[in-house]
């Protein structure tokens, strides 16, 4: 974290704030004290406004495919609240096309979201972390790259598996290209977790994600987003270039 902090909250933002495990993450951000520049491509719900101070929250709308886009959420953020310490990208597109379905431009339009989108949000706001004594990052992958989902039945496919296998990669290799620059660089690996993102999934498939867990259900938004608030804080200060599986144990026995 940035030296000019001590232990605390500061100023983070927050990517896919509009829904699932962003909004809570801004949530338990703003409940702790932090400063959210809260950034989606679509409209935040205004229950997350209603419960903040209007001084600690700010709205952005931001395509996180689009480097302009990227750019201007770090900028907005720094100059609403004078700083970033931490950068929360949750943001994703979820294809759930099976092979058979998916064309070449919605593969990858998936990775223009989720590949290209964590690197060019990672990269503009370690470019301000970097001048400014460091900061914290967390990306996102999915526990389905484990097990290679196949899509259908409104879980993730091919496309959606593919582009959260990368996280691996772009955690470790910018993990190791900030780390001299003093920022963190981790990743959180959710399992199933009940959010707009799984709605889809019809009865038989909920069932059976939940049963493949240790401890027998879904996941719910806010114990994924308290995982990236750990990783963001001073107490994971030695983790860096880590994949945190978040998953009730859906780890084991697949
Ligand atoms: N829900 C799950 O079961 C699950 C499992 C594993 C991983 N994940 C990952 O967790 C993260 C959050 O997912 P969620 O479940 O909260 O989903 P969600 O659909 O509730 O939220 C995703 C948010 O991302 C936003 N978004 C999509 N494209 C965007 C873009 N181009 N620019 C900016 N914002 C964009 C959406 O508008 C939405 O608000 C994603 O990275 C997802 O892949 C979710």
């Amino acid at each position: 974290m940035a030296d000019e902090r001590t232990r605390g909250a500061g100023t983070a933002l927050v990517s896919g704030a509009a829904s699932g495990i962003g909004l809570a993450c801004a949530k338990l951000l703003l409940e702790d004290g932090w400063s959210v520049g809260a950034a989606d491509i679509q409209p935040l719900p205004p229950s997350l406004g209603d419960d903040a101070p209007a001084d600690r929250l700010r709205e952005l709308a931001c395509d996180v495919s689009n480097e302009d886009s990227c750019r201007a959420a770090v900028a907005e953020t720094v100059s609403a609240f004078g700083g970033l310490h931490a950068l929360l990208h949750f943001a994703a597109f979820h294809s759930t096309n099976t092979w058979q379905e998916l064309s070449a431009v919605e593969f990858t339009r998936t990775q223009e979201v989720n590949v290209t989108g964590s690197f060019l949000m990672a990269r503009e706001a370690a470019r301000h972390m970097a001048a400014h004594g460091g900061g914290a990052i967390v990306l996102t992958g999915s526990g389905s790259m484990n097990s290679g989902g196949v899509g259908g039945h409104g879980r993730g496919g091919p496309a959606y598996i593919a582009s959260k296998a990368a996280i691996v990669g772009l955690t470790r290799s910018l993990a190791r290209s900030f780390g001299p620059h003093g920022i963190r660089v981790n990743a959180v690996f959710p399992g199933a977790t009940d959010t707009a993102m799984t709605a889809e999934y019809d009865e038989d498939a909920r069932n059976r994600v939940a049963e493949r867990t240790i401890l027998g259900r879904i996941g719910a938004a806010a114990e994924i987003a308290a995982v990236a608030r750990f990783l963001v804080s001073d107490d994971a200060r030695y983790m860096t270039g880590e994949t945190v599986n978040v998953n009730g144990g859906g780890s084991f026995g697949l």
